[in-house]
């Protein structure tokens, strides 16, 4: 049966993929931000997963808001990346892994859960950035990816206990999945930030370290909050937090925290970084 390693939640922040491009990781604006990066490489390092299922939200680029899945999961061969419009330079296509896809399309299914099938999906920043974040270098990655989008884009939102079960279904079928391969599930986006509207440039940093503190050991907690919670505490776009709650869960029981970091600002946005080690995996911890 496959292994899932554990988890790395991440911000996604558009900016991010130019300060790549330009080389400015050294800049003393985004020093803080990346600095907290070269800790979770070298737990990836030692971890070796294959694949990658990550949890994110598509922001215009594959679905707009004529046609708005609450749930989407890529069935690919690869994901193609495409300009969005920030500025940034478009990566190489990404490579999927068909096979892990359908076994967690047909088990969501079998889990009553009504989700979107894609069997070509463009992929955008809040995908390809965590993984430049995690393997630097233009887009050489070495997992193959599961895409699944959640929309935080557009109400209605589903909920943070929604969010939370389809995690727990989708850590199912990768437990269930007959083969070696060791699993990573990402979560990307959040932590608080509003990028229109009259509370732009909101951020709640209590908020945002309880939530990174309640991921780590008390998670259900986070699923007493509704959408429109999240969106009072956390900003309109803070209910990205959605999809690493739904990381989290793909993990039963208890993990290791691996490494944490979390800068204000980066952009508009408060960003956060957590990895952590499933405890069922009998590996060395991290130092
Ligand atoms: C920003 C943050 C996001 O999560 C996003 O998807 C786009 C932009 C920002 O802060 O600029
Ligand atoms: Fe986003």
């Amino acid at each position: 049966m496959a292994t899932i390693v554990g988890s790395v939640m991440t911000s996604h922040v558009p900016a991010i993929g130019g300060a790549i491009a330009k080389g400015r990781q050294a800049d003393p604006y985004w020093k803080p931000f990346f600095d907290g990066y070269p800790p979770v490489r070298a737990w990836l390092d030692r971890m070796k997963p294959d694949v990658a299922v990550v949890f994110y939200q598509d922001h215009g680029l594959n679905f707009f808001l004529d046609k708005m899945p609450t749930f989407a999961v890529g069935a690919a061969v690869e994901y193609r990346n495409d300009d969005e419009g920030w500025g940034i330079p478009t990566v190489k296509p990404v490579r999927g892994d068909p096979a892990l896809s359908w076994h967690i399309i047909e088990s969501l299914v079998a889990d009553e859960f009504d989700i979107t099938t894609c069997q070509q999906m463009k992929v955008d920043h809040a995908l390809t950035l965590p993984m430049a974040l995690m393997w630097p270098g233009g887009g050489d990655w070495p997992v193959r990816v599961v895409p699944i989008t959640m929309n935080h884009v557009q109400h209605p939102l589903p909920s943070p206990r929604r969010s939370w079960r389809l995690g727990e279904s989708v850590g199912r079928a990768i437990r269930a999945w007959q083969s070696d391969a060791r699993v990573l599930v990402m979560g990307t986006g959040g932590l608080s930030h509003q990028l229109d509207g009259q509370r732009a440039g909101f951020i709640n940093k209590p908020f945002d370290l309880m939530c990174m503190d309640a991921l780590v050991n008390d998670p259900v907690k986070l699923t007493g909050y509704s959408a429109l919670d999240l969106v009072r505490e956390a900003g309109a776009q803070g209910t990205e937090l959605m999809a690493w709650m739904a990381a989290r869960a793909a993990m039963t029981g208890r993990v290791t925290k691996v490494h944490s970091n979390y800068h204000v600002p980066i952009s508009n946005t408060a960003a956060g970084l957590l990895a952590l080690q499933n405890d069922e995996i009998a590996l060395p911890k991290a130092a």
